[in-house]
């Protein structure tokens, strides 16, 4: 069956294929277009996308457009041949004991090291900005409009920016910031339309400033809503405000720069120490080793993962390609009140243990994926060894608006699917998956993410792990 795999690879593109997270992406170098079956869930759209339509969860087969980035896309092509090949070993692997099932292969009392470094724009759209040195994420209009169509998020956004409005008796005696407001000058019209005395609604992008204020004029808000076109940290506002909505929550929810804007923001604030005054006022990150489907078919010589460069493959957070491995723990965690928002790293080490009861439940998730394209028997090879292998570290937001509405991007704690327009964000993080898991291993993780205070430098993340086989 794994040559039905390579045929389809091959017949689709054989010049140029790029994998996807969540869907099979085959693409035209002289068009510069890749087609993905994602769904419109993505927050952002990457340059390079990888590709192999194992989910179930599809949109329309022609839905995605996304800005081109040859060279990478020509190097994926280079290595783009189809392959299985087997998972790593440790040469060092003493090998089983007889009673043991997995006797052949387990590599009792090993370690194995693996990592990933990437930059928050790698893989990413960025904003069209003067200075061509000056870096920060981007998005385009189908990502616009994933976020704002997200019942999970957006929904939740207006319920706080009602509360926090009506925690006066007056909503017109309050000033209100929409930092980042895009074209829809979505919240900053939510604001308005709830009574807020003034909304200001900055944006860095041009051409979502100039659609935002579009949008207030053709809503009659002018006198309300003020439009300012720039980047916040070059922007004086003539009042202080007396709260802030700024959704600039990445799937990594530091990678949209929201550190460093949101110090500088506070500037704006009448009190900047009070967290009420932020929406959302606090932001996690969460991590959990991975498995990943397509880590596991395609490998060297045909398939080089490391000419990725550490750039992460992102799935949408309803795709059963990607499967935990160990309960979620924090890897991010800001208030948006002054002093906390004032840092410069998130660093830390963390020690998760992969769990035989997901090793096992996750079998079926990935048999469904892998039976799209395979048949019965090969999906369940395919399935029980990629159940046993981790890829990398996969991470995703969790915003908490206010005190008590809190938005998960995945099911919170146990890290379970559901759709949301966030990603979730894997770092290939060795070659070939790191495999024969049974259960009970230890992964030791270094993470080290520096988040500039300038907010036209991306963050730049390293994550560096041990697999401790045990005996
Ligand atoms: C995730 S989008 C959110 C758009 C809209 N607020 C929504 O929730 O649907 C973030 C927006 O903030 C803008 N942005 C990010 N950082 C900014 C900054 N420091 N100054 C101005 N705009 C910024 C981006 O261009 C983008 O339009």
């Amino acid at each position: 069956m794994i040559s039905t795999i390579f045929v389809l690879l091959i017949s689709y593109h054989s010049t140029v294929f790029a994998f996807s997270s969540s869907g099979l992406a085959y693409c035209s170098p002289s068009t510069q277009t890749i087609r993905s079956n994602s769904n419109n869930g993505q927050r952002i759209q990457s340059k390079s996308s990888f590709a192999l339509n194992l989910s179930s969860e599809t949109g329309s087969k022609d839905d995605g457009e996304l800005a081109s980035n040859p060279s990478r896309r020509q190097m994926l092509a280079q290595s783009a041949v189809a392959a299985f090949s087997s998972l790593v070993i440790p040469t060092t692997a003493v090998m089983a004991d007889e009673n043991n099932n997995d006797s052949s292969s387990y590599p009792y009392n090993t370690q194995v090291s693996f990592g990933a470094s990437w930059s928050a724009v790698d893989g990413l759209n960025e904003m069209d900005l003067s200075n061509r040195n000056d870096k920060v994420v981007g998005f385009d209009m189908k990502s616009y409009k994933a976020m704002r169509d997200d019942p999970t998020r957006t929904p939740v956004f207006e319920k706080a920016i009602k509360e926090r409005l009506f925690k006066t008796k007056n909503p017109e005696s309050q000033v209100v910031l929409d930092l980042g407001t895009g074209p829809f000058a979505l919240f900053a019209m939510m604001a308005a339309d709830m009574g807020a005395g003034k909304v200001y609604a900055i944006e860095g992008n041009p051409e979502a400033a100039a659609s935002a204020r579009y949008t207030v004029k053709k809503a009659g808000y002018e006198d309300i809503i003020t439009v300012i076109e720039g980047l916040s940290t070059q922007i004086q506002l003539p009042e202080k405000v007396d709260f802030c909505v700024a959704e600039l929550i990445g799937s990594v929810g530091s990678e949209e720069g929201v550190y460093a804007t949101v110090k500088d923001a506070a500037r704006f604030l009448k009190e900047p120490t009070d967290s009420d005054n932020w929406i959302p006022t606090r932001i996690q990150t969460y991590g959990a080793p991975a498995s990943y489907t397509l880590h596991n078919l395609f490998g060297p010589p045909e398939f080089d993962w490391t000419k990725l460069g550490g750039e992460p493959v992102r799935f949408r957070c309803s795709d059963n390609g990607l499967q935990l491995l160990s309960d979620p723990q924090v890897i991010e965690d800001v208030s948006f009140a002054v002093g906390a928002a004032d840092r410069s790293k998130e660093e830390g080490t963390l020690t998760f243990s992969i769990s035989a009861d997901r090793i096992t439940k996750n079998v079926q998730p990935l048999f469904e994926e892998f039976k799209q394209k395979s048949d019965a028997k090969s999906s369940q090879q395919y399935a029980e060894t990629t159940s046993r292998s981790l890829s990398g570290i996969a991470m995703w937001p969790r915003l908490f608006l206010n005190d008590h509405l809190i938005i998960d991007s995945r099911n919170y704690p146990l890290g379970g699917h559901q759709k949301s327009h966030w990603q979730t964000v894997l770092p290939i993080m060795s070659g070939r998956p790191l495999g024969s898991l049974k259960g009970g291993e230890t992964v030791e993780v270094k993470y080290k993410f520096e988040l500039p205070s300038d907010v036209t430098k991306p963050p730049q993340y390293s994550i560096q792990g041990v697999l401790k086989y045990n005996s």
